[in-house]
């Protein structure tokens, strides 16, 4: 794994950024594996920007969203639909129809994680894959556990999860305990993963990573497995 270590959540958003840039314009037709919460924005910021100055159109590009709660509408503001709209896909030239997130009201969860692995099948690999990381090490929404799924599943979202997610909500009660995750087979099918973690919070998470064992209960640690792997920090993680 090649480790760069920012000196602030600015420089480090500035890099991811300059990353997915630098694929789409080498390829206008990249296919981007991108993932939601607090991480990912100041680089989905810095997107917007270059897609404002006309220095890259997204126009040819398609992305895939790692996950989506259960129980939520695109509209509902926690959503992970609403926030990919609302912090890049309303802001750039993307087709929406070029857009991929799971369908989290979908009425058959199951067969709307077959038809996500289909998807992913018909567009993918991802050039990159951008991956923000839990506390708890989970991926996605691959929850540490004593065995991990490959393909995309319903997982129930562990209580750490849950709680450090429920800043965004109203309330802990409010947050769903369910979520549609693609599994790790698909995460590691990427040609290229960008992991961030920005804030000590995730020292402990991305020191397991990188140096721990490959082991379930850290899910990103079988990232140790793929072949070109960038991780992104503002912190210091030592040897
Ligand atoms: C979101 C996702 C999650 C987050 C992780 C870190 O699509 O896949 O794995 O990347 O929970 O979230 P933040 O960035 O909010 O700390």
């Amino acid at each position: 794994m090649k480790i760069i270590k920012t000196k602030s959540y600015d420089e480090l958003s500035s890099l991811a950024a300059d990353i997915l840039f630098e694929q789409v314009k080498r390829n206008p037709c990249s296919v981007l594996g991108l993932a939601t919460g607090s991480t990912p924005i100041g680089s989905y910021d810095k997107l917007v920007q270059y897609y404002e100055a006309g220095m890259v159109s997204f126009n040819s590009v398609k992305t895939i969203n790692l996950d989506e709660y259960c129980g939520l509408c695109e509209s509902h503001e926690q959503s992970y639909r609403f926030f990919m709209n609302t912090h890049l896909f309303n802001r750039i030239d993307i087709k929406k129809e070029n857009t991929f997130v799971p369908n989290g009201l979908a009425k058959d969860i199951y067969a709307e994680c077959r038809h996500y692995d289909e998807i992913y099948e018909s567009i993918g690999p991802c050039d990159i894959q951008l991956l923000g990381i839990g506390v708890n090490g989970h991926i996605g929404f691959n929850e540490p556990d004593s065995s991990l799924v490959a393909s995309t599943h319903c997982v129930t979202l562990s209580e750490s999860t849950r709680a450090a997610n429920s800043r965004n909500f109203a309330s802990l009660d409010d947050v769903p305990s369910k979520a549609i995750t693609l599994g790790l087979a698909g995460i590691m099918k990427a040609k290229r993963v960008l992991l961030l973690a920005s804030g000590k919070a995730k020292l402990e998470a991305i020191k397991k990573t990188v140096y721990g064992d490959i082991d379930p209960h850290v899910p990103a640690s079988f990232l140790q497995l793929h072949s070109d792997v960038t991780v992104i920090c503002d912190f210091d993680i030592g040897e």
